[in-house]
């Protein structure tokens, strides 16, 4: 596994492997890797023939108040799980290695599907998210990028952004890796302690029981508030949306998706659940 800090030891890496037609696939991250991150990898081994995983946590994607100093950097450990699975390349590049000319010299914005939802509490994530993912793809240049469908709105954003800026990459949405009690894996479920990580296990049973028991998108998000409540989660939101492109619906006779964000002591989770005719194509 060859490890690289500046965009111009990756092209060095790379271009040997392009060279010989290689089908580069790529997972961007932000560390602190667990077994949905690694499901990420072992999709991009399946895709391509050399895999590029990127390290980076990105000050752009948070708010003022938001985490990115307390943000778990687990390199040693990372780089341990990066190599037994094979990856062929790290990009584990510095802040300035991302942003020369520093954080807000380029922006890149992708509109409607980054209004609403997580939108709502954090303003400016999607913008740091877009911008450092074209970055990251402009970098990398894979053949195909993998996403992890934990992360909806994002992956919904992403593949906007890919479409609109014509950028050359397949993007693969892998599904959602759970514990044993349907906790979405998350590097934020390490602030949880004992008790507050068995309350967590209830927004995954909450989903689930609101779309059985809802028979309008309306009706789907009241009760996933209920359950969410009566789970001793505090919900920020819950809501319907057609799947794929997350827009606003009024029926559920297609692809619907069921997002939630409810927090724990201080801890926001975030998960989802697709449901409805055809749903996963998205
Ligand atoms: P991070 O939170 O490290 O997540 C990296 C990738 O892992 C994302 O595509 C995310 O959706 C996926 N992922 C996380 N938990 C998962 C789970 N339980 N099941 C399946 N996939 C999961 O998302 C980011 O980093 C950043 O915003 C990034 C895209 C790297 C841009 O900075």
């Amino acid at each position: 596994m060859v490890i690289v800090r500046t965009m111009e030891q990756l092209r060095e890496a790379l271009g040997p492997m392009r060279a010989s037609g290689d089908r580069i696939a790529f997972v961007p991250t932000m560390g602190n890797l667990h077994p949905g991150h690694m499901a990420l990898v072992e999709e991009a081994r399946r895709q391509g023939d050399r895999v590029v995983v990127s390290l980076f946590v990105n000050p752009a994607q948070f708010g003022p108040e938001e985490d990115y100093d307390a943000y778990p950097r687990t390199w040693e450990a990372d780089r341990e799980r990066l190599l037994a699975a094979g990856v062929d390349v790290l990009l584990a590049p510095t802040v300035e290695a991302v942003y020369p000319d520093g954080v807000g010299a380029v922006t890149v914005m992708v509109d409607e599907v980054t209004e609403g939802l997580c939108a709502a509490t954090r303003p400016g994530f999607f913008t740091g998210v877009a911008t450092v993912v074209t970055k990251l793809l402009c970098a990398v240049q894979p053949d195909v990028a993998v996403f992890g469908r934990k992360d909806y709105q994002q992956l919904v954003t992403i593949r906007r952004l890919v479409r609109n800026l014509h950028l050359p990459v397949a993007v693969e949405g892998a599904p959602i890796v759970r514990e044993a009690d349907g906790l979405a894996v998350s590097s934020r479920n390490n602030y949880l302690d004992a008790a507050q990580r068995r309350t967590a296990a209830g927004l995954y049973r909450a989903l689930q029981e609101a779309i059985r028991s809802g028979d309008s998108p309306d009706a789907v998000a009241a009760a996933a508030h209920r359950q969410i409540t009566a789970n001793g989660l505090e919900p920020e939101y819950a809501e319907v949306r057609r799947g794929g492109d997350l827009a606003a619906v009024t029926d559920l006779n297609g692809p619907r998706v069921l997002l939630a964000a409810a927090h724990v002591g201080g801890t926001r989770l975030i998960d989802n659940l697709e449901f409805g005719p055809e749903a996963g194509d998205g």
